[in-house]
């Protein structure tokens, strides 16, 4: 068996600190780093009766991030006879040790309660992985770090490891483990170029981010703790949402066309004058036959219709040759701050399974004048499909709620 790391982790997968800290830009290897590691030591006859507990904001979004990295991690390293696996629910078992591991999340208070109950049908609970861990709240991960106490067999040791991009100098984690020192806490701390592993095309993008959004590359690209300043949506909450069309008013889809850059495509539910995003299509370098493959097996409703990039006319016809219900949106000079106005004021539901929507929404920002420091009213035009998406996906609305939305301009809400 042939194990490739990448060797800014070293330290980090060898460390028995109770707190671990992997904080790192977008694409630095953390997330895989993890997986094969944790992989690794639950295999191992050594930590017989350690089990693993992975957790994430939402438990919807362990399917295609944690799960899947750790799936692979098991293929990769040669170790599939020893490893069965389920999905619904999601859980995974090693025959060589009987150690397991299970996925929560801290959406509500219900499965906060199901964490706080949460056992092993062997051994103990001993580590304990938060992916993207800047989305939880502090008292969700001090839940997590009481769930690791009693007594261990020896050998066994507890351990919550922490893996993040730094998005915010004021997020509670740089106060509370980075910039606290103590024997108990291990930082790693990585960038992109520390992954021997990444391809071309993304360091390419990368260095396109860092000339078009230097804050968000000194987060994203560099690792570094950034600035909160200038977000545009913040109204959104992401959630485990149900995919059944009744529960919702009225169903579209949103489609901005990316080769190069990502294709997105959004399905949104509407009710009560809020938003709810479904499920999304994010793909790079697919063209738009393989594009509506992907469509085809979402099983996207083709009667729904597919608000499109209208820059692209080939392209909607190809859609409406398939079968779907798609049309060009309008683009009108002001349209897209229009339609920032119009989000901002409607509350966004986001499905935890849209890890992509997620990751724009969280860096969609405005662009700052270099020299006055100021924002202005535009967005910086970088990793913003999905909020392209969104934002053709709304239009239907918003041309017929403009009467609506100006009273409340009006009324100063
Ligand atoms: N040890 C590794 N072996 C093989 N590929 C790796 C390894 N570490 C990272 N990669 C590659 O780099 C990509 C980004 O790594 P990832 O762990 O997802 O980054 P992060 O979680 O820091 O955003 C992965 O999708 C994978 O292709
Ligand atoms: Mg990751």
């Amino acid at each position: 068996m042939r194990v490739e790391y990448n060797l800014a982790f070293k330290g980090f997968n060898a460390t028995q600190a109770r707190y671990r800290l992997a904080m790192g830009g977008a694409g630095s290897g953390k997330s895989v780093d993890v997986a094969m590691n944790y992989i690794l030591k639950l295999s191992d006859p050594k930590y017989t009766g350690a089990n693993l507990l992975v957790v994430r904001q939402t438990e919807t979004s362990h399917k295609d991030s944690t799960f899947a990295e750790l799936v692979k991690a098991i293929n990769t390293m040669g170790l599939s006879a020893y490893w069965t696996y389920t999905t619904t629910p999601l859980a995974m078992t090693c025959s060589i040790t009987g150690n397991n591991i299970i996925f929560r999340g801290f959406n509500d208070e219900r499965a906060r309660e199901r964490v706080k109950s949460v056992s092993s049908s062997s051994g103990k609970i001993c580590w304990i992985w938060v992916e993207e861990a800047t989305e939880l709240r502090e008292a969700d991960v001090d839940i997590l770090d009481d769930r690791l106490r009693g007594k261990l067999p020896d050998g066994l040791y507890y351990q919550i490891t922490l893996t993040f991009n730094p998005v915010s100098a004021s997020h509670w984690i740089k106060r509370k483990y980075w910039d606290y020192d103590s024997a108990d806490i291990y930082k790693c701390h990585t960038a992109y170029l520390d992954n021997r592993f990444i391809d071309e095309s993304y360091s390419r993008r990368m260095e396109m981010r860092r000339e078009q959004d230097p804050e968000g590359y000194k987060v994203y690209g560099l690792g570094e703790w950034g600035e909160t300043g200038g977000l545009i949506l913040a109204n959104y909450q992401i959630e485990d949402l149900t995919l059944e069309f009744e529960r919702y008013e009225k169903i579209v889809y949103g489609h901005d066309f990316g080769f190069n850059h990502a294709d997105a495509c959004l399905e949104i539910g509407f009710k009560d004058d809020e938003m709810y995003i479904l499920r999304e299509l994010y793909a790079h370098e697919k063209d738009m036959s393989e594009i509506i493959l992907i469509l085809d097996t979402m099983q996207v409703d083709k009667h729904k219709t597919m608000w499109c990039d209208s820059a692209e006319p080939d392209r909607i016809q190809m859609l409406r040759k398939a079968g779907y219900n798609a049309k060009p949106v309008k683009k009108e000079a002001g349209s897209v701050k229009a339609q920032i106005d119009y989000l901002k004021q409607h509350k966004i539901h986001i499905n935890g399974g849209c890890l992509n929507t997620i990751k724009e929404i969280q860096q969609w920002k405005w662009k700052k004048d270099n020299t006055s420091g100021l924002y202005l009213d535009e967005p910086i035009d970088f990793q913003d499909d999905a909020m392209a998406a969104l934002r053709y996906a709304i239009e239907e609305y918003r041309r017929n709620t403009k009467l609506k939305t100006f009273d409340r301009n009006m009324l100063g809400l």
